[in-house]
């Protein structure tokens, strides 16, 4: 929210309000944080803003004119931003250019960093698991849209097009922490581009990912291309794969514009583009992503019980994003698939070398995000030390790494770099363990430099120099209290108390008086003085001046220490990919590029299994092949219907993700897409209709899903009418095995459908054992051959305690029900089957096939209403007989 700021007054003003007003209008969209000394002051409105959000005291700063003031300490400045900024501000931090101490009159002061949601790289606010990206969105009207992201604490740089319809679900995978969007005056530009760019609000608003408008012109196609070639040091960005791409461009120049404006400094880490090809990875929409809770549950959002929880055993946290990014990404060829895979197993196989490797990365921390920090000229010398004690480690690496098999390993020991220079630089340069704070001294190791030493030296004899100096004055002047102190104001001082006023020799200067004792000064002690503090600052200053030479000569090395930070980080992936498997006896799945096969042995649900503490998790079988690509599944509630669904969509995923998987054997053609639609029951509300959520979902599948998908279906067809729903659920199915030929795992409650499935040539019923035991039935929570024709569902509503006068008349209704509706799929069936036969080769335009609904509509049009009308909610048992009693009457039955 921008703080407005009342127009300069009328009365006379400093020249340090000035100077405010001055930072204040090149920022006005954020609240400025003005250094004054030990602490960065807001005024006028965002003062009061940053009082409200942090709680702090609203003083006035000019009494006559009452302008509100907040202040921050400069110490404490990290958290407090980081609050403000999460609570969706941007804040800009007007810097003191120069030593207060130096300079006459008032100090130079300049915006030296602009913080926003997408760039809030501090430590405290980073999750070092998580990237965090920023992202620009050239929605200029064209075929697609233009996206480019960052994320500054590591450098990362990726760009991508984005069809319109494609768009939701691009922003959803990135996940960027910030938007930034042309902001296009109404008069300006096409109809078309306003529309996009609504759209793009639209859906940020609905992702609640904070806006940021930039000027129309920033996106800018050829102004693009030059800062991308400036940025990357390049003459020509043919390699990069965006030189024919206007919107790419575009999106990558407002970007760099927008950072450059934001960060003053350099952009040092942001040294590669790599532009995202779709066509190179695994295409997972939103609604999987979320469901198959691959990075965030969907109970809190939170990590626990996803499957990157389980996966991630890494030793870093960069390690830890790039798995995040390969399970978010997995693969869709097989060449780079297997490279992974390869490199998984071997690492799997020599548990030995696994070992070592580890080691020499455990406590190697984020060399990514360390890199980063020197790149940007935010590092600090605690950063440096982290950095030389991870590029020791590198070398344990490179062995570790010698003598592999797998091209993928090997070639990573060859993009390690120990940079043993600037580790054995740094380490001869700073302390082991070197304050917080860089001006203060204390940062150079003895003996690195003698000009340092020397002036230590002189501060530290000048001190003794003092106290034995305060030894003499005693002995002198037979006061056993005088002491010698220092404050800023005077310096240093001999204190005496009021007690032994007159006692106090001639030569000695009267300076200050206190309450109980008054404050001298001699000439000698000025003079040491002198030398003290004149030591004292210089060696401040100069230890200050040689880490800022060894921070530039580190941030010189930029590309090299990200080289090897993406090196390191991949190694700890796949070193965690490689423990899971062991720990968990996962096996190396076999890819092959036949669309139909998918062959699981023994599959376990790599998330479920994991919680289980009491009983063991059952494993199961999934088999598809050319003869069998969709299973309809039946089974109880509560009996594993969409466990068994979820473990095979993750089973696929991991595995084209490089990873082993949890089964005892699988085979695998590899899968373009993987869809899934699960049921209401399972999923979360958002605000629309379930059913309509739900059908939009499925005419998405339906549209999209290729003989290459793999279909996860949960009960379509659930969230309406009994018999609406069976006639949708009959329908997809059909057109899934008919005309789209995926591969389709499809549960359901409609028992009926075992039918459908009995009758389809390339289709097969299955189901979840339970066993009867009296009146109990007792979940096995295995897949068996074949379909039920019970669905146990007053069993389950007992479990749950509905009372046992219900549960009876339900048995009875139930009872009459299936006697009534025996007939009806064999109807269906035998009409579709006709006319599937007829329509056998299917060189005419395909024949209609009816449908319930056509069944119905022959024969009773008030009926057919009826039926639509009908609210299940609402419907008690005997009425939902009667309408049964109808239907039948009304299909001609007796
Ligand atoms: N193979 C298995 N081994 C052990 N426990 C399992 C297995 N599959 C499922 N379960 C347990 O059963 C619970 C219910 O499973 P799931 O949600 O898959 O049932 P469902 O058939 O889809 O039920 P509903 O019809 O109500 O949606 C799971 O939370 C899990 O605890
Ligand atoms: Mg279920």
């Amino acid at each position: 929210m921008p703080a407005k700021n009342p127009p300069s007054e009328r009365v006379q003003e400093t020249p340090m309000m000035r100077q405010y007003r001055a930072a204040k209008r090149k920022h006005p969209q954020a609240l400025l944080f003005f250094r004054m000394g030990d602490f960065y002051e807001l005024f006028f409105d965002d003062a009061k803003v940053a009082a409200r959000e942090l709680g702090l005291a609203l003083t006035a700063r000019d009494k006559e004119r009452q302008v509100p003031m907040a202040g921050v300490p400069v110490r404490a400045m990290e958290s407090y931003l980081v609050r403000l900024v999460r609570a969706g501000h941007t804040v800009a931090i007007c810097e003191q250019l120069q030593d207060p101490r130096e300079c006459k009159g008032i100090v130079e002061r300049d915006v030296v960093r602009v913080v926003s949601p997408g760039t809030l790289v501090e430590d405290e606010a980073l999750v070092g698991s998580e990237p965090l990206f920023v992202l620009a969105v050239d929605a200029a009207a064209g075929a697609d849209f233009g996206l480019a992201w960052a994320d500054l604490s590591t450098g990362a740089f990726r760009c991508a097009a984005a069809a319109p319809a494609a768009l939701a679900e691009e922003l959803a995978r990135i996940g960027p922490a910030e938007i930034v969007l042309a902001d296009l005056h109404e008069a300006d530009g096409a109809a078309a581009t306003h529309r996009r760019l609504a759209l793009v609000r639209e859906l940020a608003a609905r992702e609640e990912i904070p806006l940021t408008l930039r000027p129309p012109w920033t996106f800018d196609a050829r102004n693009g291309a030059r800062d991308l070639c400036e940025q990357l040091g390049v003459a020509t960005l043919e390699p990069y794969g965006v030189a024919d791409r206007p919107e790419l461009l575009a999106a990558c120049g407002a970007l760099l514009d927008y950072l450059r404006d934001t960060q003053k400094g350099t952009l040092g880490q942001i040294r590669d583009l790599r532009r995202h090809e779709p066509a190179r990875h695994l295409i997972l929409d939103r609604a999987t992503r979320r469901t198959l809770e691959l990075v965030r549950s969907q109970q809190d959002g939170g990590r626990d019980g996803t499957l990157l929880a389980v996966l991630d055993r890494c030793e870093t946290p960069m390690g830890s994003r790039r798995l995040r990014d390969w399970l978010l990404e997995p693969l869709v060829e097989l060449s780079a698939i297997l490279a992974r895979q390869e490199a998984v197993a071997e690492l799997f196989e020599d548990h030995d070398r696994s070992e070592r490797l580890r080691a020499a990365l455990d406590g190697m921390g984020d060399l990514e995000r360390t890199a980063g920090k020197v790149a940007a000229g935010r590092a600090g010398a605690r950063d440096l030390v982290a950095l030389a004690a991870a590029l020791e480690r590198v070398p344990a690496l490179v062995a570790g790494l010698s003598g592999c098999a797998a091209g993928a390993l090997a070639d990573l020991g060859g993009r390690l770099d120990p940079l043993a220079d600037l580790a054995g630089r740094i380490r001869a340069t700073l302390v082991e363990d070197p304050p917080l704070n860089l001006k203060e001294g204390g940062l150079v190791r003895d003996g690195f430099s003698s000009e340092v030493d020397e002036l230590r030296a002189l501060a530290r004899g000048g001190k003794d120099y003092l106290l034995a100096l305060q030894e003499r004055e005693i002995e002198r002047t037979g006061i056993p209290s005088l002491k010698v102190g220092f404050n800023r104001v005077f310096g240093y001082y001999l204190e005496i108390t009021h007690a032994h006023r007159e006692r106090v020799p001639e030569d000695y200067v009267r300076k200050q008086t206190l309450k109980n004792a008054e404050r001298y000064i001699t000439p000698e002690l000025k003079e040491y003085e002198a030398k003290v503090l004149g030591a004292e600052e210089k060696v401040k200053a100069l230890e200050y001046e040689i880490f800022t030479e060894l921070r530039e000569a580190a941030a010189a090395e930029t590309g090299r220490l990200l080289a090897t930070a993406a090196a390191a980080a991949e190694l700890d992936a796949l070193l965690a990919l490689a423990r899971v498997a062991v720990e968990r006896r996962w096996c190396r799945p076999e890819l092959c590029e036949e669309p139909a096969v998918l062959e699981i042995e023994e599959g376990r649900h790599p998330v479920v299994e994991a919680a289980l503490r009491d009983e063991p998790f059952v494993p199961n079988d999934t088999r598809l092949g050319p003869d069998s690509r969709l299973v309809v599944l039946t089974g109880p509630n509560m009996s594993g219907k969409s466990t068994w669904l979820r473990q095979t969509a993750l089973i696929v995923l991991l595995a084209q993700m490089g990873s082993f998987v949890p089964a005892d054997r699988a085979r695998i053609g590899l899968a373009d897409r993987i869809f899934t639609r699960l049921g209401t029951g399972d999923d979360i509300s958002r605000g629309q209709s379930t059913f309509m959520v739900e059908m939009v979902e499925t005419a998405d599948i339906l549209r999209n899903a290729s003989e290459r998908s793999l279909l996860l279906l949960d009960e379509v067809g659930r969230g309406t009418s009994t018999f609406d729903g069976l006639a949708i659920a009959w329908a997809v199915c059909e057109y899934v095995h008919d005309r789209i030929g995926a591969r389709c795992l499809f549960a359901t409650h409609y028992h009926q459908l075992t039918d459908l499935a009995a009758g389809l040539e390339r289709a097969r019923n299955q189901n979840v054992a339970v066993r009867e035991w009296g009146d109990e039935i007792v979940f096995l929570h295995r897949i068996e051959e074949g379909g039920t024709d019970r669905s146990y569902g007053i069993h389950v509503a007992r479990l749950a305690g509905v009372p046992p006068e219900v549960l009876d008349r339900a048995r009875e209704v139930l009872e009459r029900l299936e006697r009534d509706e025996e007939g009806l799929s064999r109807r269906i069936l035998g009409a579709a089957a006709g006319a599937a036969a007829a329509a056998e080769p299917p060189a005419e335009p395909a024949p209609v096939q009816p449908s319930l609904f056509d069944l119905l509509e022959a024969a009773d049009e008030d009926l057919l209403e009826e039926l639509r009308r009908t609210e299940m909610d609402a419907l008690a048992p005997i009425e939902a007989w009667r309408l049964v009693e109808r239907i039948k009457r009304a299909l001609g039955a007796p």
